[in-house]
Order: structure tokens, then sequence, then C-alpha cells
């Protein structure tokens, strides 16, 4: 058996001023985690990025950016680059999330590319992959999920695997409209994607966490913390305020240990 840490994190989407953003990782830095190897991560919106990962700090919380475009300078109007995320001390990027995938058109080739620059810029990029309510009515999920990681995940270098983490969100699941998936299902399909990833990479594949996200709350998040495999959870809604995010980070964090960790 393999112990890691528990990753738990929350995306804020297009939600939160810069005041309101440092307030809230404040509160997060005045909270205990439930054990020290626990590792909590933010993505706010671009605008309260500045300062914020010197605010996290003293909470050893990553701060993660929700975008970026994957080269390095040129003209990109309204684009942000690695470097420039680096320079603010970033941690962490977000990429191939279903918001971006569906509202705004990114192509697997595009997730693709913006994986690798974010790793060849040093970052941890957090790769996000799930099937369509279309695509899992067709029976497609496995296949969608294979394909997704095989693009992403091209070319990826084995020394730079150590800064990647994959989580698994259905596309039907996430958002106000989405519908908690069935534990079970969340199951099989984290199997589906640590065989993916163990056969792209080999041993080394074991060391990438998977998160699993999509409408998950404080009832729900401990049946998902518990499925063999899930490494942490990856939180919208019901994160979005420093006492849900603690409330439901110890309630996973307590299902995900009683499990006893990760394990192959
Ligand atoms: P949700 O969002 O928890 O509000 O469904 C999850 C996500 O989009 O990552």
């Amino acid at each position: 058996m393999t112990q890691r840490p528990f990753y738990f994190g929350s995306n804020f989407k297009m939600h939160q001023t810069a005041a309101e953003s440092q307030a809230f990782v404040e509160g997060l830095v005045g909270q205990v985690p439930p054990a020290p190897d626990v590792q909590r991560f933010v993505i706010p919106p671009f605008t309260s990025l500045p300062g914020l990962p010197d605010v996290a700090r003293p909470g050893c919380i990553w701060v993660g950016a929700q975008n970026f475009y994957p080269v390095s300078e040129g003209p990109f109007t309204g684009e942000i680059s690695p470097p420039m995320l680096t320079a603010l001390g970033i941690h962490l990027v977000l990429v191939g999330h279903a918001e971006r995938r569906t509202l705004f058109g990114e192509t697997d080739e595009l997730v693709g590319r913006k994986v690798r620059a974010g790793l060849d810029a040093g970052l941890r990029v957090l790769l996000c992959v799930g099937e369509t309510a279309a695509e899992k009515a067709a029976g497609q999920g496995v296949a969608v999920l294979t394909r997704q990681l095989g693009i992403a995940l091209d070319g990826i270098e084995p020394e730079a695997l150590g800064r990647l983490l994959v989580a698994y969100e259905p596309v039907w699941s996430i958002g106000a409209r989405g519908t908690p998936a069935p534990v079970d299902y969340v199951a099989q399909a984290v199997a589906s994607i640590r065989s993916r990833i163990n056969g792209l990479f080999d041993d080394a594949g074991r060391q990438i966490p998977v998160l699993y996200g999509g409408s998950v709350n404080l009832s729900n998040c401990g049946g998902y913390a518990a499925i063999d495999g899930v490494d942490g959870l990856f939180v919208g809604r019901a994160a979005w305020t420093a006492d849900g995010y603690g409330a439901v980070l110890q309630a996973g964090f307590a299902a995900h240990r009683m499990r006893g960790g990760w394990s192959s």
C-alpha cells in the first residue's frame, strides 16, 4: 500500500473579487487541516492571483490559475502566458476543465498543448477529463477518457509526471444543472483512468494523483473520497466559502482515511 497526500481544492470559476479571494484564503489559513499530508489548493480568477500566494503560504495552500495560453508571449490579445503565472508565484494551472472544453471550444489538441506548456514552465498541471451526457448515453464514457488522456498526455517526459494531477469530472455532473454521479460509476471510471495512465507511463504513472469532481458536497463527499484510486476531491459550489471548504474537506478526508488511503 502506498500512502500519499489527500488533495482538496476548489475552482472558483467566475466568482469572487480579489478582496473576496484574499479573505477566503485568509479563512483557510486560519483553519487546521485534518492531517499534515492534506494538500489544499484554490483556483480563483486571474484578477485574484497577484499577491495571493503570499497570503496562502502560511497554510501551505497552493494557488492555481484557471487558464492560460500555451506560449510564452506574442500577439494573443486577452491571453495570459505560463511565465506570467510563474512570475506571480502561482503553483498550479487548471487545464481541460469541462467549461473550457464545452463553452470555449477547447479541443483535445489544445488541451494537450497546454499540459505540455504548463509542465515545461515548471508549473503543476491539474488536467480535467470527463465525458458528456451524450457520450455517456452512447456508451462512450471509457472511450472518451481513453482518447482525452492519450492526447493530453502525449509526449510528457517522465521527469514531469510528479507535477501532474488528473481530475475525473463527468461533464453531466458539473455545476448547478449537474447530477451527482453514482459512486460505483465513478469507481469504474477512475479504474479505467488509472489503467490508461499506467498503460501510458508504466510504473511511473502510479505517482499521478487522481481527484474526483462534479457536484461534490458535504453529504456525498465521503462516498467519492473512499473510492479506491481516488486521491482527492475537486469541488466547486460546495467549497466557495471557507467554512464550506473546511467542512467538505474534513468529511471527505475522514472517509478517505477510513478507507486507508490509496492502494494498488
Ligand atoms: P461543482 O463544480 O462542484 O459546482 O459541480 C465542479 C467543477 O466544475 O470542477
